[in-house]
């Protein structure tokens, strides 16, 4: 995943789903439980999320134009089922993925995507809804089942990611609701 706006004084940015806390519970307990059967690091339970699009280190004006696009986007909450695990090999991801992809999140992905383009920032346009729950994790043999998560999504969030000495820290810096009238 390779984005390219580096400078000292940008800030690194990327939009989310944030999990309200009943999700995030259940989602750093299922990776809990997964770590049992596999090494890799446990994602911290404060920083379980979504990505929806990495913008990585943008100046101001990429900003406020990121946030001026988000600020118009119009679309209805919707859910996601949350109910298998895969592996990716490269990065070392243990992760959790969707059943399926709700119609608004596609949609909301393509606006924030188009938002990324309007402001010339270089980024991944590739959307894999995922949940990272375990790093540096081994590919397993076999993967267990569990119980779907059912996450109701109501927002989505715009994150600032700072690298501190010894962890990675997030914080959330704009939250916009989805529209319930459409
Ligand atoms: P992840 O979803 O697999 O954990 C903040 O770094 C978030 O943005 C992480 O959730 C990370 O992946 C995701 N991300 C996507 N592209 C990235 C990139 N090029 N560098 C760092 N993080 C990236």
């Amino acid at each position: 995943m390779g984005c390219l706006n580096l400078s000292t004084t940008n800030k690194r940015l990327f939009f989310a789903l944030w999990p309200d806390s009943t999700v995030r519970e259940k989602l750093y307990q299922l990776a809990q439980q997964i770590a049992l059967e596999h090494n890799g690091r446990i994602t911290r339970a404060d920083t379980i999320h979504l990505t929806l699009l990495f913008a990585g280190h943008i100046n101001a004006d990429q900003q406020e134009q990121l946030e001026m696009v988000a600020n118009e986007i119009q679309l209805p909450p919707f859910e996601l089922s949350l109910n298998g695990v895969k592996h990716w090999k490269k990065p070392q991801v243990l992760w959790a993925g969707v059943s399926e992809t709700p119609q608004p999140l596609s949609q909301l992905v393509m606006m924030l995507q188009h938002a990324a383009q309007g402001a010339e920032i270089k980024c991944d346009m590739r959307f894999h809804p995922h949940v990272t729950l375990l790093r540096k994790a081994r590919e397993p043999l076999q993967f267990s089942t569990f119980e779907p998560v059912i996450w109701q999504v109501n927002d989505f969030v715009l994150i600032e990611s700072r690298l501190e000495p010894d962890h990675v820290r997030y914080e959330i810096l704009r939250r916009w609701p989805l529209n319930k009238n459409i």
